[in-house]
Parts: C-alpha cells; sequence; structure tokens
C-alpha cells in the first residue's frame, strides 16, 4: 500500500504526519474522494475543480499537480478500480495556534483502497439502504469539502444504532442530503433533488445523474423537499462517488413506494453502467 505524503511516494506506515499539522488539531482541511476504473479517474476534472473550489473558499494554498500525483499514486499501487483519498490541509505550524500564517505549505496526502466496480456488476447486485431523519447540525458552507466531518460521522452511526444503513440530514424541515451523498426522490415519474447551494455539497454523481435524465428525456426539478415529501415519494436513492446511486426502501421505518428498488431508478443504473 503506496500512499502520497509531501512529493513522496512511500508505504503507508512510513508516511508521517507532524502533531502540529492544522489538519490534525482543527480540521483545517479539504479532501477529495475520486473513484478509478481500470486506472482511469471518474470525472477526476470534475473533482479537481471541486477541490480547487474547496481550497480556494477555505484561502489554503494550491500548488499540487494534482493530475500527475494521482495518476503516479495510482499506477503504484496496481491500477485497476481504487478508490483515492486526496487531503490537503493548511499544513504545519509548529504549534497550536487558531491564528495562522499565510506562509505555511500545506500537507498533501493521498492513499488509495480498492473498490468494487459499482456499475459492472448489475442493479441485482445493489443492496437496497434504510434511512433514518435527522437535524442538519453542520455549518452553513457544506459546498466546502472540509474533513470537519464530527456530525456526518455522529449521524451515520446514529443510523447504524438504530439497525439502517444511512441517515438524511433535514434543516428547517427541508432535506439536504445524507451523511456522505445526496439525496434524490422520484414522484410520478418525475425526478426531485434539492437545488445546489451552499447547504449541501455539490456531488460529481448528482451532476451526471442530472445530465443522464437529461439526456434521456426523464423529468427533473432541483427544488426543496420537505419530510412529507419525502416519505410519500414513490422511490427515494441517494448518490456518490464511491456508491453510484443507490435506492433507498425505508426512511424512519416507513416503507417507500412498494418497499423495493423503483422502475426509474432501475433506468438510472443502466444510464450509468452503459
Ligand atoms: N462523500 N454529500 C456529502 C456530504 C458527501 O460527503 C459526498 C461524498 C456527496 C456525494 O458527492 P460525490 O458524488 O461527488 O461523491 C454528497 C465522499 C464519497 C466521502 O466523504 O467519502
Amino acid at each position: 500500500n503506496i500512499v502520497y505524503l509531501n512529493g513522496e511516494f512511500l508505504p503507508a506506515d512510513e508516511a508521517k504526519v507532524s502533531v502540529f499539522d492544522r489538519g490534525f488539531l482543527f480540521g483545517d482541511s479539504v479532501y477529495e474522494v475520486i473513484p478509478f476504473y481500470q486506472g482511469v479517474g471518474f470525472r477526476l476534472q470534475a473533482h479537481l475543480e471541486r477541490l480547487n473550489h474547496s481550497l480556494r473558499a477555505v484561502r489554503i494554498k494550491n500548488e499540487g499537480n494534482w493530475n500527475e500525483i494521482l495518476d503516479t499514486l495510482v499506477w503504484k499501487n496496481g491500477g485497476g478500480n481504487l478508490s483515492v483519498y486526496l487531503q490537503v490541509t493548511r499544513g504545519n505550524a509548529g504549534k497550536r495556534s487558531h491564528a495562522y500564517d499565510d506562509s505555511l505549505e500545506p500537507t498533501v496526502f493521498a492513499c488509495c483502497t480498492p473498490i468494487k466496480d459499482v456499475w459492472g456488476e448489475g442493479a441485482e447486485s445493489v443492496v437496497p439502504l434504510k434511512a433514518i431523519v435527522t437535524e442538519d447540525l453542520r455549518w452553513h458552507r457544506c459546498d466546502i469539502k472540509s474533513t470537519c466531518l464530527l456530525p456526518n460521522i455522529l449521524v451515520l452511526q446514529q443510523a447504524k444504532d438504530e439497525g439502517v444503513q444511512e441517515a438524511l440530514f433535514s434543516r428547517n424541515d427541508k432535506l439536504t442530503e445524507g451523511s456522505a451523498c445526496n439525496l434524490f426522490l422520484v414522484k410520478r415519474g418525475v425526478l426531485y433533488t434539492p437545488k445546489r447551494s451552499s447547504e449541501i455539497l455539490g456531488g460529481i454523481t448528482r451532476e451526471l445523474v442530472l445530465e443522464l435524465a437529461d439526456k434521456h428525456a426523464i423529468q427533473f426539478q432541483e427544488v426543496d423537499i420537505d419530510y412529507e415529501q419525502l416519505l410519500s415519494a414513490d422511490e427515494v436513492w441517494v448518490s456518490s462517488s464511491t456508491r453510484g446511486v443507490v435506492p433507498v426502501v425505508e426512511v424512519d421505518g416507513q416503507v417507500i413506494g412498494d418497499g423495493h428498488p423503483g422502475p426509474i431508478w432501475q433506468k438510472m443504473f443502466e444510464f450509468f453502467a452503459a
């Protein structure tokens, strides 16, 4: 398992970061998760543009040659199907102090883990999810892919404690997204998803779902979704780079539609796989 750290490719257990790194002390850092299939990045440029957006938004210096770093990392790990994690922290300040100095050198870390090709294995192999809805306690810049993920981690654990696999965030009775995924619902053949704003992460997979809907003449709307609309939907899905589009068949103990993955989801899965 070879990782990348600050200009070097080295075995994971030899990669060391300072205890004074601001990523460690403050979560002062941003990240991306990018799937590579057969060694090729999935919507790589869109991921890198989002990374640039996150870096700019939190004013961390952006000097990485990301394409080259990731290609080399994937190659050194044997290519194939890999999920690549890339994290950039504001750097090691040598002390703990909230205020930072603009001259800090960012810490850049990347690693990868094997994944299965979610599209290659067929819709039958997709396991539908059950979810709970929880209050969205995050800040108001969810468009930044920050590593400050405590709210996301805690709600996912709450879901697990309640015997389900996903947690959906709701803010002021508007569903925003899942703990690490975007949200879709289908009602009478129309696809709905919360509109892009600073309250959600602009998912790369979300964008692709909308492109495919457009291409295949599935009507869609980017709108506010409330709890009632969620529960009375014919279909609910979540989307992310690592999982693709996955049906949600139960929310807060209530069955969605007929309790099985729906026909529009099935179509969307096939469009993705094509
Ligand atoms: N998370 N919303 C949130 C809060 C996310 O963390 C993610 C992805 C998404 C989906 O975005 P995309 O389609 O670009 O993966 C939406 C990654 C996978 C993670 O944190 O591991």
